[in-house]
This record gives structure tokens, sequence and C-alpha cells, in this order.
């Protein structure tokens, strides 16, 4: 029977190493819920990097526990972490991709370590895939892995989906390596972006760096046909709404407003990525507390920061900088009983941060760039009494469905301080029509229905193949 294969760079399971011991836990993330009902089916299976460095001594007890969950590890080495992992993936593909081409580093031996690693995850689908099984590829981090899948099992359906933008292709042409990298992808029967904006960029770099011929979404290889749509990605949209209403949330919220004294909550919740803006949005806070007192012990902005990639360069300065602009907000305008930013540099257990959804008057997304955003349907979905206020960057992939929030230019800080002074005044009437048209939209598209449409969009990219060849 065909069996379904995912792959991804990391597994969804946090597997850590405490004193000796490695403890298993599953990871609560969005993918991994909505490709739950997927790959824990039959014979199918997830296949990616645990997370860690794994010791040859340990590596049997991983392959036994994950095994349990339908997951089967890729190890990665400790030179694979820091050239493919921190190296090509983050310091040259990921700030190339999210327009900060002045990050990105061009180094020989990252690339080579990429292509390296991209054949070990090959050599591990073709040691558990069957000829006719359908393989789904995820993210930036395996962009050579179609092609190289494709030449072993030929016959094979391949998907492959992009989590993040794709560049205009005068900044991807910047890539030293950018045509093996499009011909990597074009070993896929369908690629998958979430914007059509990403599908133009990705179908443009086709035409001018392959020369190949595209049209209505289909790429001509000369023997076979690619197809490239738009997939916006969404959120286990039940799972959010269920658990604000949770008694146990309920509990918390009470709670935290109580020891936050009832003020107004501007929220902001990210990984520490440049990409998210986050010097840019304290800034703007800033210019908002100077430009308007009255709003001085009346507001705090939760700044909930998640530690990510904190091995690479551009992460660590971006920790101090934000550290530094925390710390020079509340220094100038705390009270005894009042600090404006409440800074968080941790995550938090899923409950908690339901309790902050509940409680932000106003949510605060504003990334200098995002394939998708999944922050701001989360807080659209928690919203269970109806009311809040997004303010969300154009530069998300979200923006494109969420129309009824505040839009901004991350770049324009006096648009964003207008914003966040719009936002805390906007009539409870007009919040809970905005809420309640974006809340359909997140409701409807959810992930889900995300997943089944991959699905049958690829299975429909197949038989069209198949078709063609027998003709
Ligand atoms: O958004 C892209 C992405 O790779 C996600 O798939 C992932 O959850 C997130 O960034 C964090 O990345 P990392 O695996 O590097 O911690």
């Amino acid at each position: 029977m065909a069996r379904k294969i995912i792959v991804s760079n990391r597994l969804p399971v946090k597997v850590r190493r405490a004193d000796g011991t490695m403890t298993f836990e599953p990871s609560e993330g969005g993918l991994a819920t909505g490709l739950g009902s997927v790959y824990k089916e039959g014979e199918n299976i997830w296949l990616g990097w645990p997370g860690l460095c794994v010791e040859e001594s340990e590596e049997q007890q991983v392959i036994t526990e994950l095994q349990k969950e339908r997951m089967q590890p890729v190890f990665l080495t400790e030179s694979d972490i820091k050239e493919y992992y921190e190296g090509f993936s983050n310091e040259t593909l990921w700030p190339t991709f999210h327009y900060f081409s002045q990050f990105a580093v061009y180094e020989q031996s990252y690339w080579e370590a990429y292509y390296r690693v991209n054949q070990k995850f090959c050599e591990q689908i073709v040691k558990f895939a069957n000829p006719d099984d359908t393989i789904w590829i995820h993210d930036y981090q395996l962009l050579l892995l179609p092609s190289m899948v494709r030449e072993s099992l030929p016959d094979s359906t391949i998907g492959f989906f992009q989590h993040i933008p794709f560049p205009s292709y005068e900044v991807f042409r910047m890539l030293p390596w950018r045509k093996q990298i499009l011909q990597g992808l074009l070993g896929a029967d369908l690629i998958g972006f979430h914007t059509y904006d990403d599908v133009r960029h990705f179908v443009s770099s086709v035409i001018h760096l392959v020369g190949l011929a595209a049209s209505h979404g289909i790429i001509e290889t000369g023997n076979r046909s690619v197809m490239v749509d738009a997939f916006p990605m969404g959120i286990d949209y039940d799972k959010y709404a269920q658990t604000a209403n949770s008694e146990k949330v309920s509990g918390m919220v009470q709670e935290f407003q109580e020891a936050l004294r009832h003020r107004k909550i501007i929220l902001s919740i990210d990984r520490l990525d440049y990409s998210k803006g986050i010097p840019q949005r304290l800034r703007a806070f800033e210019m908002f507390l100077k430009q308007y007192p009255e709003f001085h012990e009346q507001v705090t902005l939760i700044m909930i920061v998640v530690p990510s990639r904190d091995q690479v360069e551009k992460y660590k300065e971006l920790k101090i900088e934000v550290d530094e602009l925390v710390g020079r907000i509340n220094g100038l305008y705390r009270t005894l009983s009042w600090a404006p930013v409440q800074y968080y540099y941790h995550s938090f257990p899923f409950e908690e941060l339901s309790a902050f959804y509940r409680m932000a008057h106003v949510a605060l997304v504003t990334p200098m760039r995002d394939g998708m955003n999944l922050v701001c349907k989360e807080y659209i979905a928690s919203r269970n009494d109806g009311t809040g206020v997004l303010i969300l960057s154009e530069m998300a992939g979200a923006a494109k469905e969420l129309s009824e929030a505040i839009l901004i230019n991350p770049n324009d800080v006096h648009q964003m301080v207008g914003a966040l002074q719009q936002a805390l005044i906007v009539p409870e009437e007009n919040q809970r029509v905005a809420v309640a048209s974006m809340q359909a939209t997140v409701q409807k598209y959810n992930i889900h229905h995300w997943v089944n449409l991959f699905m049958d969009r690829l299975t429909y990219a197949k038989e069209k193949q198949n078709a063609l060849k027998t003709t």
C-alpha cells in the first residue's frame, strides 16, 4: 500500500538531554497538529532531525523512542549543525529569503554541507520509502531534496511546501547557488507557497535563471510538468478557541489581570529573529509613550521573546539590542507600580499563552517580513469575547487574508505609533465586527483545510503527470 512520508528539518518532538538521560516530549506546533492525522495513520512516518547532536551510543534509544510516535530520526553531526543548519540554512538562505541580503554569508563550505545533509535526508527516505509512496518535503532547509529523491525514486509523488517567503528574482539571484537551488526544487510534482506573490517570484526566478517556460502555475521541465500554487497555512482553530474558553485559562486571565492592575495590554510574541521587527516595534512603543503621556500607567506591553538560533551571530547581536531597548524604555518611563514593558525571554506553556491572548486588548504583530505568521491567527482564534484589535504588518503573508486588521508598514515608525493610539480607542462595536470577520476566515481556512488542500492538489498533479506519460 502506498504510504505518506512527511519530511522536515526538525521532527515534531522536543528531545532533551539532562544529567545523561534523554527525554522526549511531543511538540505543540501547528504543523505537528495538522499533520498528526497524516503521519500517524497506517504505515506513514515523519522523518527529520531530533534537534540535538546525538552520540552514537544513544542513537538506538532515540530510534526506538521516536518509532513509537511514527517518527524516524536523521542524525546530524556537530559540523552538520554548524554548517548546514546554522550556516547555509540560517546565515545564507534565511536572510536572503527575508530580504536581509546584507546579512547573508556566502560560504562554499556551508553550501557543501547543505548539499551533503540534503543527501543524508535523501538516503534515509530511500531506506524507508517504497517507489509509489507520497513524500511531502517541508521548508528551506531541504530545497535540494525533491530532485535528489526524484533521481532515486523516479515514480514517487513528491510535494514541497515552503514555510518562509520566496524573495523577488532580483534578490534571489544574488545567491551564488541560485540555479542549483531551483533545480533542486523542480524535482517535486507540486511546489506550494503561502502567497501568490511567493509563487510569482519563484516562477520568475525559474524563467530567468533556468530558462524554462511556465504558464498558469505549470512549469514544463522537458520531461515533466511541475505545478506551483499558493496554500496559505492555517492554525488548529478549535484547539485555540476551546483552550481560551477553558476554566483553567479563565482562572489564569483573572490572576494575570489582577497582577497587572487591569491595565490595557498590548501583546507581542515572537521567536527572537531580526525578520520579526522586534527593535522597530520597541522603538514605536517608546515613541508612543513620548507622544501620548495620557497612556502612561494605563497600558503595558507584554513582550514574549522565545529564544531561537542563539549560536548564530546576528541572533546574538539582536538579543543585546532588544535587552538594551527594553532597559532604556523601562528606565525612562517606569514608576514604582508600573513597568511599561514586561519582557520575557523564554517560551510559555500553551495555556498561559492562551491567557495572554485572551487578556490582550491589542496584538502587535509587526514583522519586517514573514512567510505567513501564525501568532496573529492564534490571537484571533483566542478572542472568545469577540473583542480585540490586531495591528498587523503588511509584510506578513497573513495580511492578505486578515484585511480587517490595522495594517502597517513596519518601516514606518510614525504609522505604528498612530496605529497603537488608534487601537487603544477603537469602539467595542467596531472591534467586534472586525474580529468576527477575521474569526470566520481563520476558522474556515484552518490547518486541516490546508493539509487536505495540499494533499488533494498533489494527487491531482500526479494524476495529470501520469496521464501525460501514457498519451
Ligand atoms: O518559519 C520557519 C521555521 O523553520 C519553522 O518551520 C520553525 O518552526 C521555525 O522557523 C523555527 O526554526 P528552527 O527550527 O530553526 O528553530
